[in-house]
């Protein structure tokens, strides 16, 4: 009789997944650019911060709910706009939506996604949102803003770190080929760039352009200093992901942790400030929460999830961090989401 336990946390469904992909496929989720510091460093940096236990706050009944743009979400994690779940899982993000639907939660679907957004859209009752980029056609971007609104989507996430392709060395070195997602058109004989991606001219006026042609909330996911973040509201974002794309395109930067405080004081409580990258354990998430933001969102251990069990397995990682959350936020004395603030953590002094 098999009484393992499974993976109990997200490293170990990181290393079981390691097991079962096939390596270059392993090494596209889990690398970064160059010298991978960044990816590194999202998670490191979690560790400057330390909690604040408080004792007898009465915990018996804790409420993990929150609201991220107005939609009730059951924890405040959500699902990171990741391109190609069928690399992990033959369901891809057909079972990635059920997993986020039946938890809870809101699952933003790539540009880049091996499913058709509209067909995926009909896989559940859930919450969707649609990443995409300023592509070079503008008539490409306003068809899938229409397209995103007729098919039920309730916002749109715009990626803008992604203007000029990485160097990963991990691809480079396994000669990977990256498969085009299935809702871009065909290139025509000939055509290069093929169509989508995202364009390198783009500027801030496409950004209030988008704004301008969708009624749906605008995200703009890619900010890593304030001073983006001020443009983004002027442009009339709804909120921001402070993100570096879990290290996968700029290397050398801060740790999204470290710049969240930043950026929230730039939103000036006038958008909301969401957050991604290294988020592995139920502390992170408190932590990033007590630093300001409304919700954080997991990239990579959806993969390690699809891959080790498809829907129960994105199931599975929802759950180890919902207990994690519980657990931290119980000992912090904190029953609710709102409760917990900036007092929770306090500057870890280096060892
Ligand atoms: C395999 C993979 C594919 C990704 N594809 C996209 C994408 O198509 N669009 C996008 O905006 N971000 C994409 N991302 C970045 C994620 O949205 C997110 O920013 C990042 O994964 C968060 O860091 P984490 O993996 O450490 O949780 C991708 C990330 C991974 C790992």
């Amino acid at each position: 009789m098999n009484t393992s336990p499974g993976p109990i946390n997200l490293f170990e469904f990181e290393a079981l997944a390691k097991e079962r992909l096939p390596k270059e496929e392993y090494d596209y989720i889990a690398g970064g650019a160059t010298d991978e510091i960044s990816v590194e460093r999202n998670r490191r940096a979690f560790e400057s911060w330390a909690l604040r236990p408080r004792v007898l706050g009465n915990v018996s009944a804790l409420d993990l709910s929150t609201t991220v743009l107005g939609t009730k979400v059951s924890l405040p994690v959500l699902l990171a706009p990741c391109g190609g779940h069928k690399k992990a899982h033959p369901e891809g993000e057909f079972a990635t939506y059920r997993a986020a639907a039946s938890f809870g939660t809101i699952l933003a679907v790539s540009a880049n996604a091996s499913a058709p957004f509209e067909e995926l859209a009909k896989a559940a009752t859930g919450h969707l949102w649609l990443q995409l980029y300023s592509f070079r056609d503008r008539e490409m971007t306003k068809s899938w803003l229409s397209r995103a609104k007729e098919a039920g989507y309730e916002a749109l996430c715009i990626t803008l770190d992604s203007q000029w392709p990485p160097k990963r060395e991990r691809n480079i070195r396994n000669n990977y080929k990256q498969t085009r997602g299935v809702n871009y058109p065909k290139a025509g004989p000939g055509e290069t760039p093929a169509p989508g991606g995202a364009d390198p001219a783009a500027t801030w006026k496409d950004l209030e352009w988008i704004k301008s042609q969708t009624n749906l909330p605008v995200v703009a996911k890619g900010i890593m200093t304030g001073e983006d973040v001020e443009l983004c509201a002027q442009a009339g974002a709804d909120a921001v992901i402070v993100s570096n794309h879990g290290g996968r395109h700029l290397d050398n930067t801060l740790a999204t942790i470290e710049v969240l405080s930043e950026a929230v004081a730039a939103a000036k409580g006038g958008i909301e400030i969401l957050l991604d990258g290294g988020v592995r354990r139920g502390a992170d998430v408190v932590k990033a929460l007590a630093l300001g933001a409304k919700a954080v969102f997991i990239g990579r251990p959806l993969f390690w999830g699809l891959a080790v069990d498809g829907e129960q397995g994105v199931t599975r990682v929802l759950e180890i961090l919902r207990e994690e959350i519980e657990i931290t936020m119980a000992k912090c004395g904190r029953p609710t989401i709102a409760s917990i603030d900036s007092t929770v953590v306090v500057k870890a002094p280096p060892l």
